[in-house]
C-alpha cells in the first residue's frame, strides 16, 4: 500500500494551475518579482528543485511534472520547505511549452534522468525529440545559461547531442559518478555503478532550418532502426 503524502494546509500556494492553449504565463505575476526564471522538466520528487532553489534564492524555478504521485511528493518537499522561489505545475511539458511558456523568457532549462523508455517500440515516447528541442530553444532568452541535461543512458545521451546540434552548442560534456544533489534516479545510477552523462548546451543564435530537416530524418531513422551507433564525431554508422 502506498503511503499518503502529507501536504501543509497552504501547499496550494506553490501550485500553478495549467492554463488553456495560448494563455501565456506572466512570470512577474506568478513570482511577484522580475528575477530570472529557470524550468525543470520532470522533477520527480523535487530533490533538484529543493537543492537549486536554496542555492539560488534570487532565481525563480518552475517544475513541470506530469506524474501525479511524483508531483505530490515534489509539492510536499517544496511547500514544507517554504521555498518562495519555486512553483510547480502538474502537466505535460510539451503542451505547456507549446501553449503557456512565453517565447524567449526562460534563463535555463534542466532535464535530469529523462525516462529512457528502454523498449524500442516505446522510444517514440521519449521526451527529447526534434520538435521538443525546438520548443526548448524558442523558450530561452538572450541571457540564457542554457539547457542542462543528465542521464545514465549513454545511447539516449548521444542521440540528444546529435539531434540538438542545430539549435544548441554542446558547451560542456562530462561523465560523473555523482551529482551535487541526490535524487532517486541519481542514487540508482550510483548504486548500479552506472556513469552519469552530463551536458550543458547553449542556444545557437542562428538555426539552419535546412539542416533541421536532416535532423528530423535522422531521428525518424533512429526510431525505426535496430542498431544505432553514433561515433565520436556524431556520424551514424550501421545505416
Ligand atoms: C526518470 S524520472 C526522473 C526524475 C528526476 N528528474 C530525478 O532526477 O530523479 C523522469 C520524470 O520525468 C517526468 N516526465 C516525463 N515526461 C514528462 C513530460 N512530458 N512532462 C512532464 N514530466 C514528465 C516523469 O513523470 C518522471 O517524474
Amino acid at each position: 500500500m502506498s503511503r499518503k503524502v502529507k501536504l501543509p494546509y497552504n501547499a496550494v500556494n506553490w501550485l500553478l494551475e495549467p492554463l488553456s492553449a495560448g494563455g501565456w504565463i506572466s512570470w512577474e505575476a506568478v513570482f511577484n518579482n522580475s528575477n530570472p526564471v529557470e524550468v525543470e522538466i520532470g522533477p520527480g520528487k523535487g530533490e533538484f528543485l529543493e537543492y537549486i532553489a536554496l542555492l539560488k534564492p534570487s532565481t525563480n524555478f518552475l517544475g513541470i511534472e506530469k506524474n501525479g504521485k511524483y508531483f505530490s511528493k515534489a509539492l510536499a518537499r517544496i511547500s514544507n520547505n517554504r521555498l518562495s522561489n519555486v512553483k510547480l505545475i502538474k502537466g505535460e511539458a510539451l503542451s505547456i511549452f507549446q501553449n503557456n511558456i512565453p517565447p524567449a523568457t526562460i534563463s535555463a532549462i534542466h532535464i535530469y534522468f529523462p525516462d529512457p523508455w528502454w523498449k524500442r517500440r516505446h522510444w517514440k515516447r521519449r521526451l527529447l525529440n526534434p520538435q521538443f528541442i525546438q520548443l526548448l530553444w524558442k523558450s530561452l532568452n538572450n541571457d540564457s545559461g542554457g539547457l542542462f541535461l543528465a542521464t545514465d543512458v549513454k545511447e539516449y545521451f548521444d542521440l540528444i547531442v546529435l539531434i540538438s546540434s542545430n539549435y544548441f552548442k554542446l558547451e560542456e560534456r562530462k561523465v560523473e559518478m555523482n551529482l551535487p544533489w541526490k535524487s532517486k534516479f541519481s542514487s540508482q545510477a550510483l548504486l548500479n555503478k552506472r556513469p552519469i552523462y552530463f551536458a550543458k548546451f547553449t542556444p545557437n543564435k542562428i538555426v539552419d532550418f535546412a539542416k533541421e530537416e536532416s535532423n528530423q530524418s535522422v531521428f525518424v531513422y533512429f526510431n525505426r532502426s535496430q542498431y544505432f551507433t553514433p561515433d565520436k564525431a556524431g556520424k551514424i554508422s550501421n545505416i
